[in-house]
């Protein structure tokens, strides 16, 4: 059985993210690219149970031969939508650029299906309505969810890549107000101290799977745990989570962050351990841990581009943090399955004279050990438009 993903907003994580859990949820990717993956799995597996773990993908779906066929078999034969109208919408992802170049034709191409499935469903007795915008070639995740599209019919969706063409029917969209209602309405928030977004924390936290067995839930630690992002996503995927910081505010952050979770009944159990630790003092305390997760202090808040001089000030600020990092992370023996990972962000700073990346600095005890590579082809960036400071995402394992 082949299924489809369509990818967020930093498609080269997003298609790491899928690759580091492939083995875990018995998945074989076999066409990837920025746009959307493609790949195999066992027919028994639940899909939407796999893409509601991750964070970097906003669609997932069936990849079917004839889509006429299935409305026939799975909507009509079925009599699927008891009372009402069945609802529909048809999405266009096309990763070729003069495809994308051509918006107009493809959405009279989009209005003429949509009509033509319409007018099969009325041929065999089915009211539809067919819930279309006037401009965009795909349906969003918000129209899909306000319209009650996949509860009430369908959306089916054609991807195209250079010569392939898929035809694909929307299974799950991305829990986008479960995200945001972590972002927002938690308790604690420390906008100054800088807050991963969750979906980031997500991705990074699935990056840090080691083990193929699915049940199997790990250990993270983030020694730089702030107000908690990470640990909660982490709590979220049923791991247990370890939080250390330099600060008794951000400690106390995380617990109240993780009381409201359970309060909220997004979580069942506090598997968390919190507690305050400078990264620059010794480390005696002798747990297990399956992987470090963190993204540790990133110098000074920054509101437009560095001078070189200001650049090699922080670089200079931050080499002890790293390299304490990096010490935690070589000498700690705690191993449950054999192997340790760390997936920690790195800044790139934008100076006058273009973006600095200070990694090889950073990292250069973990050299031997990185791995980043054999998980993706690309560079694991996240940024915004317009942001002075570019975070990259680096895995190690040891
Ligand atoms: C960028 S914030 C982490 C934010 C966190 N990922 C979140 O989303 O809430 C960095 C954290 O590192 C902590 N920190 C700074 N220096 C530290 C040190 N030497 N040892 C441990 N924690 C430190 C700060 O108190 C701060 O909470």
């Amino acid at each position: 059985m082949k299924i489809f993903f369509i990818l967020g907003r930093k498609p080269s994580l997003s298609i790491a993210e899928i690759y580091n859990i492939s083995n875990r949820s018995n998945l074989h990717i076999i066409d990837s690219n920025e746009i959307f993956v493609i790949a195999e799995i066992n027919s028994e597996t639940n899909i939407t149970e796999i893409f509601y773990r991750l964070g970097g993908s906003v669609k997932v779906g069936l990849i079917i031969e004839d889509p006429y066929k299935y409305i026939e078999e799975n909507f009509i034969s079925k009599n699927a939508i008891k009372s009402g109208k069945l609802r529909f919408a048809v999405s266009f992802y096309s990763s070729n650029k003069l495809e994308i170049d051509s918006q107009k034709k493809q959405k009279k191409d989009q209005v003429k299906l949509g009509i033509s499935i319409k007018n099969f469903l009325k041929d065999n007795n089915v009211n539809s309505q067919f819930i279309t915008n006037n401009k965009d070639l795909i349906t969003s995740s918000v129209l899909i969810e306000k319209k009650k599209i996949l509860k009430r019919g369908f959306e089916l969706n054609l991807i195209k890549a250079g010569n392939s063409r898929y035809w694909g029917m929307t299974l799950a969209v991305q829990d986008f107000e479960g995200f945001s209602f972590r972002d927002y309405d938690r308790p604690a928030v420390n906008k100054q101290k800088g807050m991963l977004p969750p979906k980031l924390a997500r991705i990074m936290v699935n990056l840090a799977n080691i083990s193929d067995n699915s049940s199997y839930k790990q250990t993270i630690w983030d020694p730089f745990c702030g107000s908690g992002t990470i640990l909660m996503e982490a709590l979220l995927l049923g791991n247990s989570a370890i939080g250390s910081d330099i600060d008794q505010i951000s400690i106390d952050e995380t617990q109240k962050n993780v009381d409201w979770m359970i309060r909220k009944s997004l979580i069942k159990e506090q598997n968390v351990k919190v507690f305050k630790h400078d990264i620059r003092q010794p480390f005696n305390e002798n747990f297990n841990f399956d992987a470090i997760v963190t993204e540790p202090y990133l110098g000074p808040v920054l509101k437009s581009p560095i001078s070189i001089d200001e650049y090699e000030k922080i670089v200079t600020e931050l080499m002890p943090i790293y390299d304490s990092l990096s010490n935690l992370f070589i000498k700690n023996s705690g191993m449950i399955v054999g192997k340790n990972r760390l997936v920690v962000v790195i800044p790139i700073f934008k100076t006058f004279d273009g973006w600095k990346d200070p990694s090889d600095l950073f990292m250069k005890l973990l050299k031997k050990i990185e791995i980043t590579h054999k998980i993706s082809k690309y560079p694991l960036q996240w940024d915004r438009p317009g942001s002075i400071i570019r975070r990259n995402i680096k895995i190690f394992e040891k």
